[in-house]
């Protein structure tokens, strides 16, 4: 059986990618993203403040602070740490993704392939995320995919946009659909925080409809 954290991702339906350059605006990020419907966020390692704005939403009500990006086991001891719910990696490596899974923290590793769907399955994973799903071929591959794995279920990142957000979250074995559309970057820079809550509640529209 699925885990309820696995669940609670689903029911929020879009994962919101989001690199910041400054900590500090980890909290006000967070808030926006789910006072606009969107009560998660995946705060990638790929700066710095990663780490620390996980920290500093973790325990935000109703919001799941993600990490993402987590390419080595170094980085996977510091989720945890930091105190991730969940986190997500762009490639499959499994001493990465077995490391989150014994931390406590929901993993769903990122996959490409027919051959790394079926490898992630075989070490326990029945959710993957799907990297990069727009460039690969959208939802067309999806479904290609879906065919020999009708029990995965997947979380479509890269190249995600508003225009084929609807069209992902239509099937029911897509988990999640997540992108870094939602939150620019200098849109965090100049503190524009209502534009996130605007963008949110857009795209939690979308999702709702
Ligand atoms: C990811 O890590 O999933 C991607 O950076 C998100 O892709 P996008 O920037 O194309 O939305």
């Amino acid at each position: 059986s699925r885990s309820a954290l696995t669940e609670r991702i689903s029911a929020v339906g879009i994962v919101p990618v989001v690199v910041l350059d400054d900590a500090d605006r980890a909290r006000d990020v967070a808030l926006a993203l789910r006072d606009g419907g969107i009560g998660c966020a995946e705060f990638t390692l790929r700066t710095p403040a990663g780490l620390a704005a996980i920290a500093a939403t973790a325990d935000i009500d109703g919001f799941l602070a993600g990490a993402g990006t987590v390419l080595t086991v170094e980085q996977a001891d510091a989720a945890i740490d930091a105190g991730a719910s969940f986190a997500v990696t762009p490639g499959y490596d499994p001493a990465v993704a077995d490391r989150l899974r014994a931390g406590g923290v929901e993993v769903v590793p990122g996959v490409a392939t027919p051959t790394e769907v079926q490898r992630a399955l075989a070490d326990g994973f029945r959710d993957v995320k799907i990297f990069p799903a727009g460039h690969l071929g959208g939802a067309g591959y999806l479904d290609a995919l879906h065919g020999p794995f009708p029990d995965m279920r997947f979380v479509p990142s890269g190249g995600v946009d508003p225009g084929s957000l609807g069209d992902y979250l239509r099937r029911s074995w897509v988990l999640a659909a997540s992108g870094s559309w939602m939150v620019p970057r200098d849109v965090i820079a100049r503190g524009d925080f209502d534009t996130i809550r605007t963008a949110a509640a857009d795209c939690a529209r979308i999702r709702d409809d």
